[in-house]
Order: structure tokens, then C-alpha cells, then sequence
């Protein structure tokens, strides 16, 4: 595996693969690998000839200072468990990124999908991710990228820019990769203590019951995010946010509406996890 920290390493070693015809996948990642982001990979493996990691904490999606600073950077690690699955990992610095500063650097900001739920509670976060995703797939310049659906916010977004922006990349959605108790895995789970670990799983587990109420035909969205506010508080959750919308839109459902993704939202201690489940209608 090669490890590359300059525009032009990585250009020439894409130009090459490009000129001999081989289809490249891409895995952005911010590091701090986990098996998830390896299914990530992986999937990459399986419909690319050769495969691109990036590894860059991306200053410019973080609202807080202190989050960014704690946030875990374990470059040794990750390219230990990378092993021979990607072909090239890429490890921009910010200074490489965003030469001229954060404040001075063109954005690309998604209408919509970046203003509401999360996006409400983290103004900024989103023109973040989607401005990094677009400066790496221009530098990178992949067939197909590879993001988790346990985002499943972000992975709209990347969706809608890469419409919008006609940006010939494929958007693969990966399964959500989780535990034998059901914990959806995240960096964030690195947060948990022993005890907390151990009522983790409660979230999905709260999702899970939702999911068959609504499929069981209740609609009285209001009554089963109170339940499932209830539940996690009273399993020592604080929930942040229990929302249900269109699986499509992010918006309210209607009557046109075929899915509806309960997305969820709740601190455990000083990890925030999220977790999302789509159930059709
Ligand atoms: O999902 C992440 O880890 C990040 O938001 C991403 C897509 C790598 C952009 O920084």
C-alpha cells in the first residue's frame, strides 16, 4: 500500500491507473478505523480494480473546537488494519486542503438536505462534509465512492451534490455494520465506558420496537417519538433526537411518501450515537 500526502503523488499514481483503463473506487474516511469502514472498503474491492482511502479529520465540518482537537487520529492503526485492501491512502494535512484558510475556501453547500434535522442542530457541518467530499473526488477522481447508510443524512447529501453537480462518480450506500447486541459501530463507540457499552445496544433496540410499530400500521408520529424518548431516558440515554420522515426527502411524510427513516439521535455519557432504520409504508 502506498501512502501518499501530496496532490501530485496521488495525481501521477491516478493518471497511471487511469491511462490503463482500471476503474477506481474511493473511501473517504476522517481515520479511526473500524470494521465498518472496512465493509467499506471491502465493498469498494469488490467493484474497482483499485481502491483509494482517504484519512483527513476535516476541520471544516466541526462546529466545536474541542471536538476536533479530541478527535482520535491513529494513522498507524488504520493502515495496519487497511492491510493489502486498498491500493493507496491518502493523507492530506489542512494546510494541504484549504491552503488559503477556512474562511477564504469556495464551499459547496447542498439546499434542503444540509439545512434540516441534523443539519438544523449543526449549522455549517454539512457545507463541510460536502465541500471536502467534492475537493476529494476532483483530486481523487474515482468511478464509485463508497459511504456507510448509518449517515444516513450525509449520504443523501453526497447523493444530491453528485446529481446536482453532474460529478461522474457512483454513490454506493453500504449496510449499517453492527455488534452481535445490534450497537451500530462508530469511532464515536470509542467514547463509551465499560458500563455504557453495556446499554448501548438500548438504542437500537428502541429503533428496532418503533420500526414494528410503524410497520404494524401506527402513525401517530408524535406518541411514538415521546414513547421512544421515554424508553431511552429511562435506560439512561439522553436522547438528542428521535425524528421520522420521508425516506426519500428528509421532510414530513405524505401521502406520496413509499418509506419513512426513523433517525435517532442520543448521548450516552460524552458519546453522541446515532443510529437510522427505514421501514416502507
Ligand atoms: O463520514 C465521515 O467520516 C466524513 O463525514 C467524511 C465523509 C469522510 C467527510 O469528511
Amino acid at each position: 500500500m502506498q501512502l501518499v500526502s501530496t496532490i501530485e503523488q496521488l495525481r501521477a499514481t491516478v493518471t497511471e491507473w487511469r491511462r490503463a483503463g482500471l476503474r477506481i473506487g474511493f473511501v473517504p474516511t476522517m481515520g479511526n478505523l473500524h470494521n465498518g469502514h472496512l465493509e467499506l472498503v471491502r465493498r469498494a474491492r469488490q467493484q474497482a480494480d483499485r481502491v483509494v482511502v482517504s484519512i483527513f479529520v476535516n476541520p471544516l465540518q466541526f462546529d466545536r473546537a474541542a471536538d476536533l482537537d479530541a478527535y482520535p487520529r491513529t494513522l498507524e492503526q488504520d493502515c495496519e488494519r487497511l492491510g493489502d485492501l486498498a491500493e493507496l491512502v491518502f493523507t492530506p494535512t489542512p494546510a494541504l486542503m484549504y491552503p488559503h484558510g477556512q474562511q477564504q475556501q469556495t464551499k459547496v453547500s447542498v439546499p434542503g438536505v444540509s439545512e434540516v434535522l441534523e443539519g438544523a442542530l449543526r449549522p455549517g457541518h454539512f457545507d463541510g462534509v460536502s465541500t471536502v467530499v467534492c475537493k476529494l473526488f476532483n483530486l481523487v477522481q474515482p468511478d464509485l465512492a463508497c459511504f456507510g447508510e448509518k449517515d444516513y443524512q450525509q449520504l443523501a447529501l453526497i447523493r444530491k451534490m453528485t446529481a446536482d453537480l453532474n460529478l461522474p462518480v457512483e454513490i454506493i450506500g453500504v449496510p449499517t455494520v453492527r455488534a452481535d447486541d445490534g450497537l451500530a459501530l462508530s469511532s464515536r463507540n470509542g467514547y463509551l465506558t465499560e458500563a455504557e457499552r453495556a446499554q448501548a445496544p438500548e438504542l437500537a433496540a428502541t429503533m428496532n420496537w418503533l420500526a414494528e410499530r410503524l410497520a404494524a400500521g401506527e402513525r401517530d408520529l408524535e406518541r411514538l417519538a415521546a414513547d421512544g424518548r421515554t424508553r431511552l431516558d429511562n435506560a439512561g440515554f439522553r436522547t438528542d433526537g428521535i425524528d421520522m420522515v420521508d425516506a426519500d426527502t428528509l421532510t414530513e411524510l405524505t401521502e406520496h411518501s413509499r418509506a419513512v427513516v426513523i433517525l435517532m439521535a442520543a448521548f450516552l455519557g460524552k458519546a453522541r450515537l446515532i443510529d437510522n432504520q427505514v421501514v416502507a409504508l
